[in-house]
């Protein structure tokens, strides 16, 4: 049994509404339960949390070490191509995280092809739309069984 955090950063608690031509048209609370399902039929823990601050993203990143979580999938938004404090503290707590967006970011605007996060993440995906959350998933469960 694993224990897996999804965090979601600025403006995705307005997915389904905002520019559907871009993020589709499924709901953050539809995404966060095909991932509850299908962690929860592999016998894994998740739970999931949005938030359109920065500081709270950094205090459940912070958080996580000390309750053990073992993965860390998040989409952090604008804050991707901004913060350097969400960076901080994956490199204080060194759990290991999978960066997912929904938008092909390297076909959008230039500013958007800056990431503080894919360097220290284990792994990047980009593009695939609301599946990218269940791909992180099925990588990171790989990741944990063979490491
Ligand atoms: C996003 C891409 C970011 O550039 C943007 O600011 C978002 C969503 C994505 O999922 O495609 O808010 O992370």
């Amino acid at each position: 049994m694993a224990k897996f955090l999804v965090l979601h950063g600025p403006n995705l608690n307005l997915l389904g509404q905002r520019e559907p031509e871009v993020y589709g048209t499924t709901t953050l609370d539809e995404i966060n339960e095909s991932i509850r399902v299908r962690a929860e039929s592999n016998g894994h823990q998740v739970t999931c949390f949005q938030s359109n601050a920065e500081h709270e993203l950094v205090n459940r990143i912070q958080a996580a070490s000390k309750d053990k979580t073992d993965f860390i999938i998040i989409n952090p938004g604008a804050f991707t191509h901004t913060s350097i404090a969400l960076r901080d503290a994956f490199l204080s707590v060194k759990v290991p995280f999978i960066e997912v967006h929904l938008s092909n970011v390297f076909a959008r605007e230039e500013f958007r092809r800056k990431s503080y996060l894919s360097d220290i993440a284990f792994a990047v995906i980009t593009g695939t739309g609301a599946i990218g959350y269940e791909l992180a998933l099925l990588a990171a469960e790989r990741k944990l069984t063979k490491q």
